[in-house]
């Protein structure tokens, strides 16, 4: 029998195949995800941290931390692609004292030890691993406070025999030497420059404190230590791994002290328990900065100066504090979460935007690309198109965040509209190594500006200067940077009238002007083929979609006349869509850089690609003469599986040089035909345009991820998040997720369901309540905090709303009024088929 199983109140005799396909459940109450058995199918984590300090941990307790930049200061060390997957946690281990057994109540790294009643709860910045063996019961609640920079592992152990026990404790850690990257490789160095202190018990990691560093980490632990470790091959022993640490088996720590090799914490208490008791010890791993001129005591040593740190240290081993601090997180959520909620006939959906898809947004805006279970860290910095696009779903809950945000991104634009396609999160600069030219970047800002314009009606936000390329004196009003966006596009047109693509558009691996043939050469930097005529009809439906949102701005401005210019830009554009970009049954993707089609019948493979599907019908095109309804049903035949709309058909079945990393893939992986979940939304707006509440919320379920939890032996990645890519059809694990977390998917799905589906969607003007629901919907409630004012929504019926009761009043069509801040006003929608 596995570790773990059987669960209690699943695996039983009345279990259905369903639950055996399961490994775990929703709590929605907690708003927790409860594993109730340790092996699933890949490591299924959660995140730890809401500002500063943050970390990643798995179901068995697998992760690491990290201050701010997951590659520059990395607390603790993690090994990713190992074997097991998921190395390197923040471990504790438990050892009966009278037999010798030992275990981790996680599961991982011991996993030969079977375990009774395993359990991880996932809460909203917070994990709770727990389990027992032989009557000794430990549970490990993990959690990093609101403003603090470090993270708190409280751990209660209860004596469940009958009689008293003598038990052990060891916490775990390995520390990383700070750059994640250079901890990685740079090993001639770095076993050599370990440096740690460890006084009152409290382990203090400082390597390099000694030169430039003046950040340092400390390990401590809320009871009296039997003794404590901090050299690696002193804990675990030579050639031993972390399932059987020589320390931990002989029951007695040796007190190393680092000097070089692989600095750990690892505190050891001694516990005797009387029959039913329960006890708690109090870890608190923490990240701490010393003044320059303030770094040791005494000044003229090499002691690192703890008298700063040292209160926090006292705080927050108290289990008063603890207790506080854990009811401070959880009110936070309650807080973030409670601007939006919806009560609606699908629990699914009302799990994922009450509670998970609203936290994947923001951990997704938190994080950007950087650490997760696919993302090592230390790669992508913040993308200009992701960053623009992740706001879209967080901008509800911190709008001033995503003010934040959008100055940051919009001060690393180019003069000429273009835009650096990442920037360093820590120096807030474009990345000169990748560049720009992905001409699709710009416009994106024009979305993220007008999304959070509607969110919260800011006008004088235009009015910020903002530089160019981040160069002082360079400042003009943030209206300027849209404007250059728009003309970005129109200064790049190709021989039909449509935007050049450059390196790529939103597809990253359409790379129409790379023509690379050396093994390795990354696609989306090396140098470009000059004179190629490439172009995106996917670009045009964007810009169609940004120039109206620009119109609608400058309406708001009262610049009248730019208004019609945009307006007459964004028409102009979809005419050369009509007439360039369609291809009888559906828009073409592409033509390359000699001017061929791509995505038209005429080709062989790549005759179909979803994203000008859902990007032309948003941006308006076709929904007058019939083009958006005829696409949109190529997309139901052609590319909707029952896991998802995969991105283009047929597959490419090799290499082609002319279209770059797209072909690179192997049929049914990522852009090669992957559902590339972070489209399929585009298309779910697109059918609630034509007016398709089924088709839309069908195509909603098929990837909700909480709807596919009952086959979360296909899917198997956490059943609480989006992932960015399911595996299509011509691939042999179709249905099968991956890189699951930080993906434009969250924020769009978020904006498809409650802004199109539900309907409940800002406005320039205010909250606009039109709904296309399923049929058979009774209608559905909902909460909703716009603007300072509270409201609350009742819909009923199905059909589309053409007038509203707000308090009581008759409204003409779909648009509630701003009400006063601090009101709260009832409206009813009635909808009529
Ligand atoms: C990744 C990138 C995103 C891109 C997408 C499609 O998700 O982060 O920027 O649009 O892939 O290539
Ligand atoms: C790769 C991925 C793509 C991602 C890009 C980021 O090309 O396939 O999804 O957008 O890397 O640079």
């Amino acid at each position: 029998m596995l570790p773990g199983r059987p669960a209690k109140g699943r695996a039983g005799p009345t279990a259905t195949v369903e639950d055996l396909l399961r490994y775990g459940y929703f709590d929605d109450e907690q708003r927790e995800y409860v594993i109730d058995r340790p092996d699933t199918p890949l490591p299924w984590i959660n995140y730890l941290g809401t500002d500063a300090y943050f970390g990643i941990v798995s179901n068995t307790a697998g992760g690491y931390s990290f201050y701010r930049d997951a590659k520059l200061r990395r607390l603790t060390r993690y090994r990713y692609n190992n074997a097991p997957l998921d190395v390197g946690g923040r471990y504790v281990y438990v050892r009966d004292d009278a037999t010798g057994d030992y275990w981790s109540p996680s599961w991982q790294p011991t996993p030969e030890r079977e375990l009774d009643g395993y359990e991880c709860r996932h809460g909203l910045s917070y994990t709770k691993i727990g389990s027992a063996r032989n009557g000794i019961r430990a549970e490990t609640l993990y959690f990093a406070p609101l403003g603090e920079t470090l993270e708190v592992w409280r751990v209660r152990v209860t004596n469940e025999r009958a009689e008293s026990a003598e038990v052990s404790l060891f916490s775990a850690i390995e520390f990383c030497l700070w750059d994640a990257q250079d901890d990685s490789t740079n090993f001639q160095r770095n076993y050599s420059i370990g440096q740690v202190e460890v006084v009152d018990g409290v382990i203090y990691h400082k390597t390099e404190y000694r030169e430039r560093r003046d950040h340092f980490a400390y390990f401590a632990c809320s009871e009296p230590l039997a003794g404590f470790d901090t050299q690696r091959e002193s804990f675990l022993g030579a050639y031993r791994g972390w399932d059987r640490p020589a320390v931990v088996e002989a029951g007695a720590a040796k007190d190393s002290v680092a000097h070089g090799w692989q600095p750990v914490g690892s505190h050891h208490v001694r516990l005797a328990l009387a029959p039913g008791e329960t006890r708690e010890v109090i870890f608190v791993l923490g990240y701490a900065e010393n003044p320059k001129d303030d770094k040791f005591d005494p000044p003229g040593s090499q002691t690192v100066n703890k008298t700063r740190v040292r209160p926090v240290i006292e705080r927050w081993l108290r289990s008063e504090t603890v207790e506080k601090g854990y009811a401070d997180l959880r009110a936070y959520w309650d807080g973030l979460l409670g601007g939006l909620r919806v009560t609606t006939p699908d629990g699914d959906t009302d799990r994922m935007v009450n509670i998970w898809n609203a936290y994947q947004c923001l951990v997704t805006f938190n994080m950007s690309r950087s650490a997760s279970g696919y993302e090592s860290g230390i790669g992508r910095g913040m993308g200009f198109r992701d960053s623009n696009q992740d706001l879209l779903g967080f901008v509800h809950i911190l709008p001033e965040r995503a003010r934040e945000r959008i100055l940051d991104i919009a001060a690393t634009q180019k003069a000429d509209g273009g835009a650096y396609h990442q920037y360093q999160p820590l120096t807030k600069r474009g990345n000169n190594d990748i560049g720009d030219g992905f001409n699709d970047d710009p416009l994106w800002l024009i979305l993220g500006v007008a999304a959070y314009l509607k969110e919260t009606g800011d006008l004088a936000f235009l009015d910020e200067p903002v530089p160019f390329d981040n160069q002082p004196g360079s400042e003009a009003p943030l209206y300027e940077h849209l404007r250059r966006s728009l003309r970005y596009t129109l200064d790049r047109l190709g021989p039909h009238g449509l935007p050049l693509i450059g390196r790529a558009d939103w597809n990253d691996c359409l790379n129409l002007n790379c023509f690379s043939d050396t093994p390795g050469e990354p696609f989306q930097t090396t140098e470009n083929a000059s004179g190629g005529v490439a172009e995106s009809v996917f670009i045009a439906g964007l810009f169609v979609l940004a120039a109206k949102e620009l119109a609608g701005i400058a309406a708001l401005l009262g610049q009248d006349g730019e208004e019609v210019v945009y307006r007459a830009a964004a028409e102009k554009m979809a005419g050369t869509v009509t007439e360039h970009g369609w291809d009888g049954a559906w828009f073409r993707r592409a033509y390359d850089f000699h001017g061929n089609v791509i995505g038209s019948g005429e080709n062989d493979e790549g005759q179909i690609f979803i994203e000008p599907q859902g990007m032309c019908v948003l941006g308006g095109v076709g929904l007058e003469d019939g083009l958006a309804a005829r696409a949109l049903d190529s997309v139901a035949e052609r590319l909707a599986t029952p896991h998802g709309i995969v991105l283009q058909q047929p597959a490419y079945s090799g290499y082609r040089i002319e279209l770059g990393e797209i072909s690179s893939y192997p049929p049914g992986y990522k852009e090669n035909a992957g559902i590339f979940c972070h489209t399929n939304p585009w298309i779910m707006i697109a059918e609630t345009m034509v007016g398709n509440g089924d088709r839309a919320f069908d195509y909603y379920r098929r990837l909700n991820p909480s709807a596919r939890e009952t086959i979360s032996e296909v899917h198997r990645c956490e059943p609480y998040v989006y992932a960015q890519m399911i595996a299509g059809k011509d691939a042999p694990t179709h249905g099968e997720a991956k890189n699951s977390w930080l993906t434009g998917t969250a924020a769009w799905n978020f904006v498809a369901v409650t802004q199109w589906i539900l309907g409940i969607r800002p406005d320039f003007g205010g909250l606009r309540i039109d709904p296309v629901l399923p049929g058979g919907w009774p209608g559905f409630e909902a909460v909703r905090s716009f603007r300072g004012a509270t409201y609350e929504i009742s819909v009923r019926g199905t059909g589309r709303v053409t007038h509203l009761l707000v308090d009581g009043e008759r409204v003409e069509g779909n648009l509630i009024p701003p009400a006063a801040s601090g009101a709260v006003v009832r409206v009813e929608a009635v909808a009529t088929a």
